[in-house]
């Protein structure tokens, strides 16, 4: 089987000394173990190019947080998928409920970033999941249908992020038998829209991921891996993840 994927979701926090730090731990790990389990950090912009010369030809792969529709041109402080590409990411978070929130960005956006991301050669992760609101009203496998539907193009070759609004930065993941029931929606979607190629879609979760829950999160059928927010931050602990996950 193989290596559930860890990847690390910065969000907005990494000054010159922070990322420094972080990245140091990481690459001592890297030096003193090796065949670990594929493991993507999402700095902010303005610390990619810095960290992708240290992360170059080691096991950790680049990823950022967000890029614009357009690959070029006159959009006033946005960032394109082929200068994320240019500055070394492979992946690109897209959707993120925070964004969807404080940006309003919609399905139809996300889809036309997964589009704008894969024509510049990065993997999307697409975001989706529900809020507090829709989970007690019984209304999330509408939603998540829906965010399925909408926010993934056409074509897909990426990675889905199942994130729990309520799980999110809590500090309370998810439990388990509501993990596992929605991943399997997912995944039901993804081949009712896909065929075959919906069944090779890597699909995370991610919501309050620590090193005491991750062995069970990993434990979960068809959870291809995790997406991870505050641990991110602390290197020690983010690495535990990546043990647990070897
Ligand atoms: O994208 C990761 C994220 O939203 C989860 O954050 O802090 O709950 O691990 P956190």
């Amino acid at each position: 089987m193989a290596k559930p994927i860890i990847i690390g979701n910065w969000k907005m926090n990494g000054l010159s000394e922070e990322a420094d730090h972080i990245v140091s731990v990481l690459l001592t790990y890297a030096e003193q173990n090796q065949n670990f389990a594929p493991t993507v950090i999402c700095p902010p912009f303005t610390q990619l190019y810095h960290i992708r010369k240290h992360v170059k030809n080691t096991p950790y792969a680049l990823g950022a947080q967000d890029c614009h529709i357009a690959e070029k041109g006159a959009y006033t402080g946005d960032i394109s998928a082929a200068m994320l590409k240019d500055v070394g990411a492979e992946y690109v978070i897209l959707g993120h409920s925070e964004r969807r929130a404080e940006h309003k960005e919609s399905n139809e956006l996300v889809n036309k970033k997964a589009v704008a991301a894969y024509k510049s050669g990065l993997l999307p992760i697409v975001c989706i999941g529900e809020t507090k609101e829709e989970r007690d009203s019984n209304q999330y496998k509408d939603v998540i249908a829906n965010q399925i539907k909408g926010s993934l193009p056409e074509h897909f070759n990426g990675l889905v992020a199942y994130e729990p609004v309520w799980a999110i930065g809590t500090g309370v993941s998810a439990k388990n038998e509501d993990i596992a029931e929605v991943i399997l929606f997912i995944r039901e979607k993804l081949v009712a829209q896909y065929g075959e190629n919906g069944k090779k879609t890597p699909i995370l979760y991610g919501g309050s991921v620590k090193p005491n829950n991750v062995k069970d999160i990993f434990a979960i059928p068809e959870l291809g891996g995790v997406l991870v927010g505050g641990v991110s931050l602390i290197p020690e602990d983010f690495l535990q993840l990546v043990t647990i996950a070897q």
